[in-house]
């Protein structure tokens, strides 16, 4: 069991880390001491950013294997707190590896904690292109994500749900080193992801994870195989650490659900948990709220779970549970029956289509990046974001639409007219792409998924 080896507060021998660096870059294998040795002077201040950068330049270029995936983790999780709990068997989350539109955990996780699972949810704020469950919520009018983890564990024993946002207790060392990777072009590495997201998701103490690794021109992995070994990277890792896991691979080539904005997600996450939401986004979230409630224990098998998650929302009891951690965490409950609760842009500008035909491909993660230039996200960490403003998609991948018919709605303020101009544009020309015929392959939305138990 992984936790045994956490090395943090024993007298250990000092290496340099220039050997360290020299190792990975010439293909050797680095042992327990030496990551954790570079993760604890990171986090001192001993280690400088241009050693760390160069290891995870050598970390890129010649891999880990899967116990130095397994140490970086278990370094990362013991640069900060970690939650612990006299029984965690029915504590279970969820995360994605994001995409344009996910708003699933406003979903899932209210199906779940109405099904008896424990839902702890430390999510990120959006930077660049994905956007952040934290700046989603924030919408609701009051509520509050900066919870102490005192506060945090309470309110999820009392009510199986809760939702902050990162802080520094939690796996500091995963800020620094992806503040790196951001820069030094090594985001993009399996094992390095890896980490990153376990060291977060342990340090919760859960005892299940389920997994939505997107696949797409929307998403981290753009293709089947990439996601894959993603996959199996989380379930070994997961596995180290005594921890059940299911990883889904889902679709990332359109947009999740109809819409793209901070606000507009809540809505539309509101109108799913009440039976009326895009079929797309209903699906899948059902399919994540059900590995949830059968990893924690809650039902004999996933297609058991889902059939709970199905009757949590139509009895209503998700929905209650969402109303429930809103007015627990200081949000105005108002907004869930009345969206003019929630921020608003001013106009509502229809895009047509240009021609008739067929919808063959969303360059998706422009999408995201068009949100990011309407204010809807950030380019730099801390940046101010409009709550407001964003897109509400009519028609999804394969359906077949008519010259002069409603494309997509822009939702931007009377001063953005300029630039709705030049975003309407550039969906018609080059980001919503029609053709005459059908395409040929349907879009599958859960490409497949696998379970482990520990
Ligand atoms: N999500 C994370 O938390 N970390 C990564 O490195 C990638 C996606």
């Amino acid at each position: 069991m992984m936790e045994e080896a956490n090395i943090i507060g024993q007298e250990i021998v000092r290496i340099d880390p220039s050997a360290t660096i020299m190792r990975k870059r010439d293909g050797h294998p680095l042992s327990t001491e030496e990551i954790h040795q570079f993760i604890q002077g990171l986090v001192a201040g001993d280690i400088k950013d241009y050693q760390m950068s160069a290891l995870l330049m050598a970390i890129y270029l010649n891999g880990f294997n899967t116990k130095e995936t397994a140490d970086l983790t278990d370094a990362m999780l013991y640069s900060g707190s970690k939650l612990e709990f006299e029984s965690d068997t029915d504590i279970v989350d969820k995360h994605s590896t994001g995409g344009i539109g996910d708003k699933t955990s406003f979903i899932l996780a209210p199906i779940a904690a109405a099904c008896g699972v424990k839902v702890p949810m430390i999510a990120g704020r959006g930077l660049g292109h994905t956007g952040g469950t934290v700046d989603k919520i924030e919408s609701i009018r009051g509520i509050e994500t900066s919870l102490t983890l005192a506060r945090f564990k309470q309110q999820l024993l009392a009510d199986g749900l809760v939702l902050i946002g990162q802080t520094g207790e939690i796996a500091p060392a995963d800020g620094l080193i992806y503040a790196l990777r951001d820069v030094t072009a090594t985001v993009d590495s399996i094992p390095l992801i890896t980490a990153s997201i376990m060291s977060k998701k342990l340090a919760e103490g859960a005892s299940g994870l389920v997994m939505d690794i997107k696949v797409g021109n929307g998403a981290f992995m753009k293709s089947k195989a990439d996601a894959r070994r993603l996959a199996k990277s989380l379930r070994q890792t997961a596995l180290r650490f005594d921890k059940n896991i299911i990883t889904i691979l889902s679709d990332m080539s359109q947009p999740l659900g109809n819409t793209v904005g901070n606000s507009l997600e809540i809505m539309e996450s509101i109108e799913t948990l009440k039976g009326r939401g895009p079929s797309d986004l209903t699906k899948l979230s059902i399919e994540l709220a059900g590995g949830m409630i059968h990893l924690a224990g809650k039902s004999k098998s996933v297609a058991a779970g889902v059939k709970k998650a199905k009757e949590a929302v139509k009895s209503g009891a998700a929905l209650t549970k969402f109303k429930q951690l809103i007015e627990r965490q200081g949000g105005d409950i108002r907004t869930v029956d009345n969206y003019s609760f929630l921020p608003q842009a001013n106009l509502k500008s229809v895009v047509t289509a240009p021609k008739s035909g067929f919808i063959t491909s969303f360059a998706t993660e422009e999408i995201g990046h068009m949100l990011v230039e309407l204010g809807g996200g950030r380019k730099v960490a801390n940046q101010e974001i409009d709550m407001a403003v964003g897109f509400t998609f009519h028609h999804k991948l394969g359906e077949r639409v008519t010259e002069g018919e409603p494309l997509l709605t822009i939702h931007h303020h009377v001063e953005q007219m300029g630039q709705k101009d030049e975003l309407s544009d550039r969906f018609t020309s080059r980001v919503i792409k029609i053709a005459p015929k059908k395409p040929a392959k349907k879009v599958e939305l859960i490409i497949e998924q696998e379970i482990e138990w520990s």
